[in-house]
């Protein structure tokens, strides 16, 4: 598979979310500007690929620095990351990984611009190797609660798409089916952007993992029908009591889930655990723009012109509907999680 993000000689060349699965185009990022716009347009998009493509577009920014003085050059970089952090606020990663390149400014300020310059980019390229390797963790830790010929519910694209590689609950879809369990994923198509649809089952496809995609309104009815096992989602951001913000939607399937007394796992590198967020009410929720609900993909208004729309991006799944939180550091009860991270 294509990689999401990937650095080559000073660009950033991002797999474009927005045309697929009709066409799979990449799309070169040169200037801070753009890869701004990309993570805004969804380009590039899911909490762990945010991240990514942040701390490169931190190194990216830092190479244009024409100064030989430091502390010049470190305030054009902190110009950077702020560009760079007004651009989604739910996904903690995104700042999360800002904070590691700006810690990167901090603990090499004795040294030249060139040589921070090049430990900026060794940051970013160390923050998305990591991600892959979390995501594999993940995946054989999350294999577990996954037995043979069970159908799982996934929702929005936790997969190789929205991360550096590999993925978070498709990662653990992924980890069991290449251990021989013959599973078979219900992807929700996801509206308004339809990550599900576009996203989620290209990827299955791609890997010949068996999937059927569904409407968002359908899960109700296959989980009275005893049609699902188990329900497997990515996190945005993910607070200290185990609350968990992911794609709008998700709150609902938890409830479902509850109801049915169907397993509702989610799974996320431990990067996305926000230690100050108490609880998920404080997370801010991203509020898109109202044409990704009156409008279809290629511009058909599907609502009359006007309508007053809502269109959050996210939701919060309270830790009371959540069976078990999977990190690279094991599968944990939603209100331990955050005991298992050390700032
Ligand atoms: O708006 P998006 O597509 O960035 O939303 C993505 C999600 O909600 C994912 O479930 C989440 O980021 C986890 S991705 C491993």
């Amino acid at each position: 598979m294509i990689p999401t993000v990937e650095w080559k000689a000073g660009v950033i060349c991002l797999l474009d979310q927005t045309q697929l699965p009709g066409r799979t185009m990449i799309f070169e990022c040169r200037d801070v500007a753009t890869v701004a716009s990309a993570i805004r347009e969804l380009r590039v998009r899911g909490a762990p690929a945010i991240g990514v493509t942040a701390a490169m577009g931190v190194a990216l920014g830092a190479q244009s620095v024409a100064t030989t003085d430091v502390p010049v050059f470190e305030k054009h970089v902190l110009a950077v990351c702020e560009q760079l952090a007004a651009t989604r606020p739910t996904a903690i990663n995104l700042f999360w990984a800002l904070e590691r390149m700006k810690r990167v400014l901090q603990t090499n300020r004795e040294r030249t611009v060139g040589e921070i310059q090049s430990r900026l980019v060794d940051e970013a390229l160390a923050i998305q190797q990591e991600d892959i390797a979390m995501c594999k963790t993940m995946g054989q830790h999350g294999a577990t609660l996954i037995r043979h010929r069970q159908n799982i519910l996934t929702h929005c694209n936790a997969g190789a798409l929205a991360t550096a590689g590999y993925g978070t609950a498709l990662g653990v879809v992924r980890a069991a089916w290449e251990q021989g369990k013959k599973i078979h994923v219900f992807a929700g198509e996801t509206r308004p952007v339809l990550q599900g649809a576009r996203l989620t089952v290209w990827e299955l496809m791609e890997d010949g993992i068996p999937v059927t995609l569904i409407t968002d309104n359908m899960a109700g009815a296959l989980m009275q029908q005893g049609r699902i096992d188990l329900c497997v989602v990515g996190a945005d951001r993910i607070a200290a009591n185990g609350d968990v913000a992911n794609k709008i939607g998700t709150y609902s399937i938890a409830v479902l889930a509850r109801v049915h007394s169907i397993p509702f796992y989610v799974v996320a590198p431990s990067s996305t655990i926000d230690l100050l967020a108490l609880s998920g009410s404080p997370v801010p929720i991203e509020e898109r723009p109202s044409c990704e609900i009156t409008a279809l993909h290629g511009g058909t208004w599907i609502a009359p012109q006007g309508v007053h729309v809502l269109n959050p991006a996210f939701d919060v799944t309270p830790a009371e509907y959540i069976t078990a939180i999977v990190t690279e550091r094991g599968v944990f009860a939603p209100d331990r999680v955050a005991e298992t991270i050390q700032r």
